[in-house]
């Protein structure tokens, strides 16, 4: 007997420079912006996370609601919280198994790059900030073309360094679209 499941949704959260930049030599995220990082606790709540190991290896201690499925190329490797996964389609069909409705690919730059042909949503912050970037975030125009749905600017204040807006973009299907 065949089981079908709901394929879920494939959305990409990320934060970045107007050119892409999402992180930095060494590792970590080049800003402290408090706005932002409550926006992802709260977006990723309750879900599935795609992260790539590297990344995963950064937040260690961060999880609270969400489950980690974590893409590496190591066939015996356990994380200690979550599964690992060998393939995005495998993250995909692990969701789809437990009865998730959505994927949430949470980076880095490896992952995103690999999941963007699966992605229904970006949920992009642009970070108004001039950072030297040595890890950036897939050109998504080039290869799609994306509608914004929502829009919200916030400028810069005591708490948060540099001015963002949170875009929200849907992949536009059609003729001539992948
Ligand atoms: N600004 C943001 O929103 C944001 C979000 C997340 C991360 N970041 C930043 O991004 C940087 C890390 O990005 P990164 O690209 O270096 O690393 P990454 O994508 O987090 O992790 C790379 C690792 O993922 C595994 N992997 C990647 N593609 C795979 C595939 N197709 N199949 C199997 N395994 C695969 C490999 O793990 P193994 O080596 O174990 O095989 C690889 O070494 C950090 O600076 C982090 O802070 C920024």
């Amino acid at each position: 007997m065949t089981v079908s499941h709901h394929l879920p949704m494939v959305t990409m959260i990320s934060a970045m420079t107007n050119d892409r930049t999402i992180g930095a030599t060494g590792g970590g995220i080049p800003w402290h912006l408090p706005r932002d990082a409550a926006h992802f606790r709260r977006y990723t709540a309750n879900k599935h996370m795609l992260l790539g190991r590297k990344t995963f290896d950064e937040m260690t201690g961060w999880f609270t609601s969400q489950t980690p499925l974590v893409l590496t190329s190591q066939q015996h490797y356990q994380p200690q919280i979550g599964a690992a996964v060998h393939s995005i389609e495998s993250a995909i069909e692990m969701v789809a198994t437990s009865g998730g409705d959505e994927l949430v690919v949470s980076g880095g730059a490896q992952v995103y790059a690999a999941a963007l042909p699966y992605a229904d949503r970006l949920l992009l912050t642009f970070v108004d900030a001039a950072i030297e970037g040595t890890v950036f975030f897939p050109d998504f125009n080039a290869v799609a073309r994306w509608r914004t749905v929502a829009e919200e600017h916030y400028p810069a204040d005591g708490e948060n360094r540099f001015a963002m807006t949170f875009v929200t973009l849907d992949r536009v299907r059609g003729p001539g679209n992948a």
